[in-house]
């Protein structure tokens, strides 16, 4: 938390430099003269559509095999075909597991099917949803704070030990980058008053706002991956937040109608990136980045700052106790055990 930026929290947050980013910044293609990922493995959340399935093709382009991780084992199968068609690879070099981050059974067993592998060296958690409308899941939590920030986590710390054990030899740590968002740093974050934090979240919201609950959702997350960075070294695993920018071409306005979905597409075709542009700084994060990406937010290629709340004193009050709570959540997968298997180096 004590990195130098080249722009501040409260700048790089501000609407001027979204547009400055959006228009004149993209991160550059990781290409083969860079990195050479041949006999390394990469999990890639929500890798059907979107920035997910371009992430797993610039993997594979790097020589890396890729496990596409879906919830529709049949839009995996497509997603497959669709970045290996043409190339002359081993039919294992992508290969399509189901997990569905709605249920932490999914996710738990979808780690214990991640401990048979050979090697595990990269973690691209890209799975999210932009919720239109206020559901509640089994759990009791709001669905898009369940996925995009409990499941996301508990997978996160599930597959740090296995990355840890598994990643191929050579200098640097294996990576886990949880993807983030520009809406973290706009989130009023009215809940970050509650105590326990993490119930207000099974409480319907005064007004539903799909908006500033997905950008809370991406401020928790980046909250817990401050407070983790501070106990976990970057030795063996290190742990980022990577955003793509405003994108089109994916499925995340699926859910909106009206005069939403009128704006959400005026703002793409005049606005947004490609995923394949976007998709550059997961890849950034996890290959050329790599420890210097450890506890930090990544975006078009360099480690930025979060969310101006992330650093101020009452920020960091709720991100130990967010923290706190998070591992009670997650407590029957054991994760506080993980964690202190973690901070000690091997
Ligand atoms: N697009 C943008 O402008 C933008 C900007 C900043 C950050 N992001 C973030 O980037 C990530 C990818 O977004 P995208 O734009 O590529 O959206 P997308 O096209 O909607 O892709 C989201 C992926 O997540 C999967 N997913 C959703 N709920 C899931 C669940 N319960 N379990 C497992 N997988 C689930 C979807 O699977 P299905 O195919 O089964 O639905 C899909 O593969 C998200 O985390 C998003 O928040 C996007």
């Amino acid at each position: 938390m004590s990195t130098e930026f080249d722009v501040t929290p409260e700048r790089r947050a501000s609407l001027l430099h979204y547009f400055y980013r959006q228009f004149f910044v993209a991160a550059p293609q990781v290409s083969p003269r860079d990195v050479d990922l041949s006999g390394k493995t990469a999990i890639v959340t929500g890798a059907s559509v979107g920035l997910g399935l371009e992430a797993a093709r610039q993997l594979l382009d790097l020589g890396c095999k890729v496990i596409i991780a879906v919830r529709d084992q049949s839009r995996g199968e497509r997603a497959r075909r669709e970045i290996t068609e043409g190339r002359d690879i081993s039919p294992d070099m992508a290969e399509v597991w189901k997990l569905d981050l709605a249920s932490y059974d999914s996710v738990t067993r979808f780690a214990e099917r991640a401990r048979g592998l050979e090697h595990l060296d990269i973690a691209i958690l890209n799975a999210g949803l932009y919720k239109a409308a206020e559901t509640f899941g089994p759990t009791g939590y709001e669905e898009g704070v369940q996925v995009n920030y409990l499941s996301n986590v508990l997978l996160a710390l599930l597959l740090a030990p296995i990355i840890r054990a598994k990643k191929t030899g050579g200098a640097g740590p294996g990576h886990i980058a949880l993807v983030s968002s520009d809406q973290a740093a706009w989130a009023r974050f009215e809940e970050r008053g509650a105590r326990p934090v993490l119930a207000a979240f099974k409480q319907p919201m005064p007004r539903w706002d799909s908006g500033e609950r997905y950008g809370t959702t991406k401020l928790l997350a980046q909250l817990f991956v401050a407070e983790l960075a501070r106990r976990v070294p970057a030795a063996d695993v290190a742990v980022s937040l990577p955003n793509p920018g405003f994108c089109r071409g994916s499925d995340l306005g699926r859910e909106t109608s009206g005069l939403f979905w009128l704006a959400y597409r005026v703002q793409c075709s005049v606005l947004a990136r490609t995923c394949a542009v976007g998709a550059r700084t997961f890849v950034a994060a996890a290959t050329t980045l790599r420890a210097a990406a450890h506890g930090q937010y990544v975006e078009d290629g360099k480690v930025q700052p979060m969310a101006p709340f992330v650093y101020t004193p009452e920020g960091q009050r709720v991100a130990k106790q967010l923290y706190e709570e998070t591992l009670d959540e997650l407590a029957f997968a054991g994760v506080r055990d993980i964690i202190d298997g973690l901070s000690q180096s091997k």
